[in-house]
């Protein structure tokens, strides 16, 4: 059974319980739109506020810490982000890669670490700009998605998204070409069946991330691999996110 598109709202740091009222215009949307699995990763804090609230969307975490618990001031770990309400979380992302110094290893670890948790994982891979101009962004991002998955996943087709995410796109309001990204999703579902067989390589849904609007978004899911969407700055408000929902 093919799952459905998957649009996902990355909130990053915005998002005090003001915005609760966008979350819930999300939510009632979605109730509305079932042709599509909508998901919200707001900041921790909201994290349990959605999810007691949410009727139809997903809500998760944008990171966890690889370990369990212990002295780690300021972390959070899978089990937390899970007894908080939280269903996935998003691991990997550009911004914790650059901003955090995350290695592909920390990020397996996390990655471990939320599938112990009984999350899913929705595992972030994407190349700068100057790799993509020397025309080594699919072998890099290869590369990264191999380091940074888990050697082994239970149910990857169900429990495991990839989020391709071209870092000179997020933000920008640059997107890559349909063209690009046809080529680089090929890429990746090849790897992910060479690395999980052809069932669950297969299932795995491919998103693309990347200054997504309600404008370009028809075009983007409509590109051969792409099985939704990972939003930033467009998510922010229920009539942007929906936006791009609806023209799955
Ligand atoms: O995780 C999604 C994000 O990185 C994309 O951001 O603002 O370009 O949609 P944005």
């Amino acid at each position: 059974m093919p799952l459905r598109p998957y649009i996902v709202g990355n909130w990053k740091m915005h998002g005090t319980r003001a915005m609760l009222s966008e979350a819930r215009a999300i939510d009632r949307a979605a109730q509305r739109h079932m042709k599509v699995e909508v998901a919200l990763a707001p900041p921790y804090t909201l994290i349990h506020p959605i999810h007691r609230e949410a009727e139809q969307i997903m809500v998760g975490a944008q990171d966890c810490h690889h370990e369990e618990g212990g002295a780690h001031t300021g972390d959070i770990s899978a089990s937390m982000v899970a007894d908080a309400g939280a269903k996935f979380v998003i691991l990997g992302h550009s911004e914790r890669r650059q901003n955090h110094g995350e290695s592909d290893a920390t990020v397996r670890a996390k990655a471990e670490a939320a599938f112990a948790a009984g999350l899913r994982v929705i595992m972030c891979v994407g190349e700068t700009e100057d790799i993509r101009e020397d025309g080594r962004a699919l072998d890099h991002v290869k590369a990264q998605l191999k380091a940074s998955l888990p050697e082994s996943i239970e149910d990857a087709g169900e429990r495991l998204t990839v989020a391709y995410e071209p870092v000179w796109a997020i933000g920008t309001g640059k997107t890559a070409t349909p063209a690009d990204i046809a080529e680089m999703h090929a890429d990746i579902r090849a790897l992910l069946v060479e690395l999980l067989g052809e069932e669950h390589g297969r299932e795995v849904r491919i998103l693309y991330g990347g200054s997504v609007k309600p404008e370009n978004a028809g075009e983007i899911l409509s590109t051969p691999e792409v099985g939704g969407a990972l939003v930033g700055g467009a998510s922010l408000t229920a009539d942007s996110f929906m936006g791009i929902a609806l023209a799955a």
